[in-house]
This record gives C-alpha cells, sequence and structure tokens, in this order.
C-alpha cells in the first residue's frame, strides 16, 4: 500500500511514516519544502525514507476538494498529522485545521481513499480557544462526509526528537517545577512509536473496523505535576521543589509564550490541562497488539533487568480506565 503522510516531516508524522515502512508500505511524506524537509531528517529516518517521494503541499491553499485530487495521485491512504500550533499569515488555524481537513475528506471520499486524521483528546464545544475550535471543526467536518476514516486523539506524547515531549523532558530537569495552579487535570502520555504503530495499523484496517474516534493514551494517568515529577525520576534525579504558580499569572506567560512563538507552552494546552485528558476506551493495545512502550525510572530499571521487547511478547490486557 502507497500512503501520503501529510506533516510526515513532523514529530507524530515521522514516526507514522517510519512504522508504515517498517510494515513494507510505500510512503509519500507531505510538506511544505520538500528540500528542508530532506536534510531535516534525522540521519535514521533519512536512511529508512530516502527513497520516500516529498510532496509539496499547502494545507491553507487547500480548501476545495477539486485541488486536492492530483496531490492524492496514486495513493490509497493518507494519515493527516499537519498542523499549527501558531498562526502566521494565511495559514490561519481555520484553514490548516478545519477547511483543509474538510476539503481532503471529501476528496478521500470521492476517490475511496482511506483517511486517518490526527486531532486530540480534550476538545469540548464550550471552548473558546481559536487553536482547540478548529480542531474540533476539523473533526466535524471530516466526520460529515462518507469517507472510509478514522479520527485519532492521542492524548500528550512522550518521545526525544520533538513536540510538547521534548520541552517537557527538558522542564523537568530544573530544580524548581512552577506549574500551573489549576493544571488539575489528568494526561495518559504515551510513546510517540506506539502512536505511529498504531497509526500505520489504522491505514491496514478499514474504519469499520474500529470505533471511529480512536482515543489512545499510555497506561499511567498522572498530573502536570506528577508527570513532571516521573520524568525527573527517569533520570535519577531528586524531586524538584513544586511551586506553584496563580491561575492568572500562568495564563499572562502562556499568552506571552503565544504571541512570541514560544515554547509549545499556550492558552489551549494550559486549557487541556485543566480538564482530565484521557481516553474513554483506549485501543491502544488493540491496535499495536503488544504492551505499550514503557518507560520506567532510573532506580527501577536498574532493579529489574530490561526486558528487549521482540514484537511478539502476549499483549496485557488494558489498564482500567
Ligand atoms: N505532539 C503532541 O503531544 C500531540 C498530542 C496530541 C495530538 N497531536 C496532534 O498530532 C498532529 C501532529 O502534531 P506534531 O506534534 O507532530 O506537530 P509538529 O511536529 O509541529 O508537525 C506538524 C507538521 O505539520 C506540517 N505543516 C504545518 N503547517 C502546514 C501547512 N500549512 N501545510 C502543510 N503542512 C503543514 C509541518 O510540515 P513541514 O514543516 O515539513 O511543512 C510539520 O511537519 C497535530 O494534529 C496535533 O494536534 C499532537
Amino acid at each position: 500500500m502507497r500512503v501520503l503522510v501529510l506533516g510526515g516531516t513532523g514529530f507524530v508524522g515521522r514516526h507514522a511514516a517510519a512504522a508504515l515502512r517498517a510494515r513494507g508500505h510505500g510512503v509519500v511524506i507531505g510538506t511544505r519544502d520538500p528540500k528542508r524537509a530532506r536534510r531535516g531528517l534525522s540521519p535514521e529516518l533519512r536512511a529508512g525514507l530516502s527513497d520516500a517521494e516529498l510532496r509539496e503541499i499547502h494545507l491553507e491553499s487547500l480548501t476545495s476538494r477539486y485541488v486536492w485530487r492530483p496531490l492524492l495521485r496514486d495513493v490509497s491512504a493518507v494519515v493527516n498529522a499537519a498542523g499549527i500550533l501558531r498562526e502566521r499569515g494565511s495559514e490561519t488555524y481555520d484553514r490548516v485545521h478545519h477547511m483543509a481537513p474538510g476539503a481532503l475528506a471529501l476528496a478521500c471520499e470521492r476517490m475511496g481513499l482511506r483517511l486517518v486524521h490526527l486531532s486530540l483528546l480534550g476538545l469540548r464545544r464550550e471552548s473558546r480557544n481559536r487553536f482547540l475550535r478548529s480542531k474540533l471543526l476539523g473533526e466535524r467536518a471530516v466526520a460529515q462526509t462518507r469517507a472510509d476514516y478514522s479520527l485519532v486523539r492521542p492524548s500528550l506524547l512522550d518521545g526525544v526528537d520533538g513536540g510538547a515531549g521534548a520541552w517537557l523532558r527538558r522542564v523537568a530537569a530544573w530544580p524548581v517545577h512552577f506549574c500551573p495552579a489549576d493544571a488539575k487535570g489528568r494526561i495518559a502520555p504515551l510513546d510517540v512509536r506506539d502512536l505511529g504503530d498504531a497509526l500505520a495499523r489504522l491505514c491496514e484496517m478499514p474504519g469499520y473496523a474500529m470505533p471511529r474516534e480512536v482515543e489512545l493514551g499510555g497506561g499511567a494517568r498522572r498530573t502536570l505535576a506528577d508527570y513532571l515529577e516521573f520524568l525527573r525520576s527517569l533520570e535519577g534525579r531528586r524531586p524538584a521543589a513544586q511551586v506553584p504558580v496563580p491561575a492568572a499569572l500562568a495564563r499572562l506567560v502562556a499568552l506571552s509564550c503565544d504571541l512570541l512563538h514560544l515554547s509549545p507552552l499556550s492558552l489551549s494546552l494550559l486549557e487541556l490541562l485543566r480538564r482530565d485528558n484521557l481516553p474513554g476506551e483506549n485501543l491502544l493495545q488493540a491496535l499495536i497488539n503488544r504492551a505499550p512502550a514503557q518507560r520506567r525510572p532510573a532506580y527501577a530499571a536498574a532493579a529489574t533487568p530490561a526486558v528487549i521487547p521482540t514484537g511478539h511478547e502476549t499483549p496485557v490486557p488494558p489498564s482500567p480506565q
């Protein structure tokens, strides 16, 4: 099978592309800048994807199904892992997260292509945050079509090579943790490589084989403060001092980060962290057919011999929700 991975240079897309390749599929990477994309791939991925075609794609200008047609030539599935954290010029949340995915889904419907669309947990109708609203409208636009689609909603992603996960690892190393006082919701971080495997598996199966809305998370549920402490313990560090930041001050800092395009801290992230960000029915293990990757603190890893996954381990039952 040949799959177009939109945002195939990004944190999620890179792992989806690698997982598809590992399963023997052809991959076409959608990117705004193919030259930069070729240079920017890590040496490991460059080796695996050296013969992958790079296709120039600008979502902000792809808001009608007709303009998608030539870009979808010769593929049988599309993973949409493209997205923006902040708007720039014509790259608005509405165009990139809502209008373009809606038009893509219509094109997939007409062309009989499978569509795996990345969204996120915790989207609410009541939210007035423009980023979160655009993601919700994007979901709705895809769901309104008769395309063979799956909407994938992962919790926060952990991984060394990008996203908020890598940033949180750096923050966790600070001796003092400044956490918004109202960030009381729990997250179920999952390894981005597990998500990549799940996305590749979803491309292979028809949408009706699973719930259309696929919610994914790791085994543990933690608040932001607990998660930072956990990340710290992974490095064998002593607990950090916890300093709760008043909600209003946290919003001001997040707003500054949004305006200056600094770090993944944003008003949308703060809003998500106020409530539980957990999968309803966690379909991760059912999709990857093995236990999710688990990171353990340095002391626990030293006490227990490491198990090298063979890929043929007996699946463990999902943890109780
Ligand atoms: N990271 C997380 O923790 C997390 C958690 C839950 C859900 N998600 C969802 O997963 C998806 C991917 O997130 P990510 O963390 O992988 O983001 P990312 O690392 O920032 O990657 C986003 C990708 O989108 C592409 N892109 C951006 N604007 C584009 C445009 N106008 N036209 C075409 N392509 C464009 C970029 O490709 P080029 O620069 O090569 O053009 C980039 O590779 C998003 O929908 C996000 O909401 C992420």
